[in-house]
């Protein structure tokens, strides 16, 4: 990859895992298998380039009003890889954070989620924060609440700390991939200022070369948070 100016902090909206499979004619599990490998790979790659900061989209809060048979999928790939096949995520030696409201999956799912958040609590040198039931009205509402029941007002710096990426910079990039083009009730407060990318590619098939084109894309743009120079 050429030189360039790193993002810090790369958000990735998953998109097409469903549509992938179906155009395999396979069922929308089969895409959502390879979509979680996909997300080791591009992740971990991510790291190695030199990100520190990786969120990855996994479960919104509305996707929990998808079929009974495809949540029961997605929850055994959770089970699966918060549980016998952890490896695969705490081998990353990066710190793994959960975002989202986790209190509603099934419970031996929570348990070990807990357990790889605490097993990969020691590293430093990076962190992946993996969103469950998450959604960012609901995430934005309960800071409100809090801070209401503190009987306080926030200011823009101290809201954030009420949110669920408290203390972490903002992303510097979102990828979407499956040809979307919006931000589905990701990140909202914290994507202010983030720097979109849209692919067409379905999430199993983004690559890590297409990560690399990402970065080369945000690299190459001029980030000036309102104001009229560059950084
Ligand atoms: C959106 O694609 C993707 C999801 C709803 C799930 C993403 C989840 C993973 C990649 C697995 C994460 C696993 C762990 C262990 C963290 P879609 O199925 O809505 O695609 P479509 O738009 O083509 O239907």
């Amino acid at each position: 990859m050429k030189r360039i100016k790193l993002p810090t902090h790369v958000a990735f909206i998953m998109d097409g895992n469903g549509r992938w499979a179906r155009r395999r004619f396979r069922p929308r599990a089969f895409g959502h298998r390879a979509g979680v490998q996909n997300m080791i790979k591009v992740c971990s790659h991510a790291f190695k380039l030199g990100v520190r900061i990786v969120t990855v989209y996994a479960l919104s809060s509305e996707n929990l009003s998808r079929p009974k048979e495809e949540l029961d999928e997605l929850f055994d790939l959770f089970r699966s890889y918060f549980g016998k096949k952890r490896d695969r995520l705490t081998e990353l030696e990066v710190k793994v954070n959960v975002l989202g409201d986790i209190s509603v999956l099934p419970e031996d799912i929570q348990e070990s989620v807990l357990e790889v958040v605490q097993e990969t609590s020691g590293y430093t040198d990076g962190l992946m924060n993996i969103c469950l039931n998450y959604g960012a009205r609901g995430e934005i509402v309960r800071a409100v609440n809090a801070a209401v029941a503190c009987g306080r007002f926030v200011d823009e710096t101290s809201f954030k700390d009420l949110l669920s990426t408290a203390g972490l910079p903002d992303p510097d990039l979102i990828i979407r991939t499956g040809g979307e083009v919006r931000l589905s009730n990701f990140l909202l407060y914290q994507a202010a200022y983030s720097e979109l990318y849209f692919s067409k590619k379905m999430w199993p098939e983004f690559s890590k070369r297409d990560l690399e084109r990402a970065i080369e894309n945000y690299s190459a743009r001029d980030r000036r948070f309102g104001n009229v120079k560059g950084e």
